[in-house]
């Protein structure tokens, strides 16, 4: 498929390959959208990011790809690591929202003055819809995130995403319902691209061609490094917890108690997380502006935010698994579709030494941390995606990166993971 490309680009495959493989172990108008919507952290939805999809849901803009301008370059290969769609609540939120909401019809606003009108929409109008059997699974507007996203790389990349080349474009995710949806969704987006009109195509019966594939992508459950350096070590999370029961959060506590008339000490930490959560799935689920949100304010949603982002921050594994390159002669698939979550996303970043600040966000330093590069909800928003895309150029291949459809630079060339020999343009 591709006679005459110099073996170095089938290296950069590989090394590419190696790079996730190394992951194994070791529509609104701005005014209906809460002002809290961009403290969402990994609940965030992906238009927070990309504001233009909210005019147009297929806008795709070409000047994102930048291979070097002096040579004569074309890509030969993506790979697309994509986080799911949005989802509903966990069950363990869902109980939380549920004993919130009880809590705030029978006993809220017993403070001075009538109750606000948010507050009298929350008890009189409010409804509980979220049931247990729901857990996690991949809304219809998740589906349109992964749908639309596969349409704007298939006009993006329309010589590696072609309806010709299909059968060889690997398509792996996790197990869990929610990123098989999610998967399933991407191709069909894939076939409504290549045939605008034809609604047989459409009809999201499949056939499917995916595999499913833990062990890449849900590494973070067997990785031994992970699981006992962070997962099961009580000291790891230790920062998260102190900032829950820190000032700072307490602060948040008092006054989300105050709005709602209700005495402190009825109103724990994990109630405040979930009428935070409850804000942000009302937006991605159902795109309302809930009258939940009247809850928080700014200052309020960016603690609340803290506490889902940092215990994203995974440390790098401190091992590197023996994986041996692969044969260089073979060309390369046209792209490989890896779909997970945003903590098989987040390591795979943090291992590329992206978005590292010099100071971690610890449960003291909170308020010289509004600078940080590390915004979980600008990095892995719902449908949030890693796109290697490698060229092949005149002068010999070129790896380039992008994050949410947006160039980025590779993190200087003392970095491991950068290979050898690419020039990030
Ligand atoms: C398109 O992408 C380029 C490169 O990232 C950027 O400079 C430009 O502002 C983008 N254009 C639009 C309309 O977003
Ligand atoms: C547990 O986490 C702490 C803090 O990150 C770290 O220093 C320690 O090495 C970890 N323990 C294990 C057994 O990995």
């Amino acid at each position: 498929m591709f006679p005459g490309l110099p073996s170095r680009t089938s290296v950069l495959v590989a090394a590419l390959s190696l790079v996730v493989t190394r992951l194994s172990c070791s529509s609104l108008s701005a005014a209906d959208i809460p002002h809290i919507a961009a403290f969402f952290g990994t609940k965030t939805r992906y238009e927070e990011v990309n504001p233009q999809l909210l005019r147009d849901v297929f806008s795709v803009n070409r000047s994102v790809l930048k291979p070097p301008p002096s040579e004569r370059c074309s890509p030969v290969h993506l790979t697309a690591v994509i986080r799911h769609g949005s989802r509903y609540p966990t069950v363990k939120n869902i109980r939380r929202i549920q004993r919130l909401s009880e809590l705030v019809r029978r006993e809220a606003g017993g403070g001075s003055g009538g109750a606000a009108e948010w507050l009298q929409d929350i008890q009189s109008r409010w409804e509980m819809w979220y049931t247990e059997d729901m857990d996690g699974q991949l809304v219809m507007k998740g589906r349109d995130d992964l749908r639309w996203l596969a349409r704007r790389l298939a006009a993006l990349f329309p010589s590696l995403l072609s309806e010709e080349n299909m059968a060889r474009v690997s398509l792996r995710t996790s197990s869990k319902h929610r990123c098989v949806s999610s998967v399933e969704a991407f191709q069909d987006g894939l076939q409504e691209h290549w045939r605008p009109g034809d609604h047989e195509a459409h009809t999201s019966e499949g056939p499917y061609s995916h595999q499913v594939d833990d062990e890449l992508m849900r590494f973070f459950e067997r990785c031994r490094g992970y699981v006992e350096g962070v997962e099961k070590n009580r000291t790891a999370l230790l920062e998260v917890e102190k900032f829950k029961h820190g000032k700072e959060m307490e602060a948040v506590r008092r006054r989300v108690a105050e709005r709602l008339g209700l005495p402190q000490h009825r109103l724990t930490p994990d109630l405040v997380e979930a009428a935070f959560f409850l804000c942000s799935y009302e937006l991605s689920i159902k795109s309302l502006h809930s009258s939940w949100c009247f809850l928080f304010d700014e200052d309020d949603a960016k603690r609340s935010v803290q506490l889902s982002s940092v215990p994203s921050r995974l440390q790098e594994p401190s091992t590197r698994p023996d994986v041996p390159p692969r044969s260089t002669d073979v060309p390369p698939e046209p792209a490989s579709i890896l779909v997970g979550h945003a903590e098989t996303l987040l390591p795979l970043l943090s291992l590329l030494g992206l978005y590292k600040d010099q100071t971690p966000p610890t449960a003291d330093n909170y308020r010289t941390q509004h600078g940080r590069s590390f915004r979980s909800g600008l990095i892995v928003p719902y449908a949030a995606n890693l796109l290697f895309v490698l060229y092949d150029c005149q002068r010999g291949p070129r790896l380039q990166l992008l994050i949410n459809e947006s160039p980025v630079r590779f993190p200087g060339p003392e970095t491991e993971a950068a290979p050898h020999g690419t020039r990030p343009t």
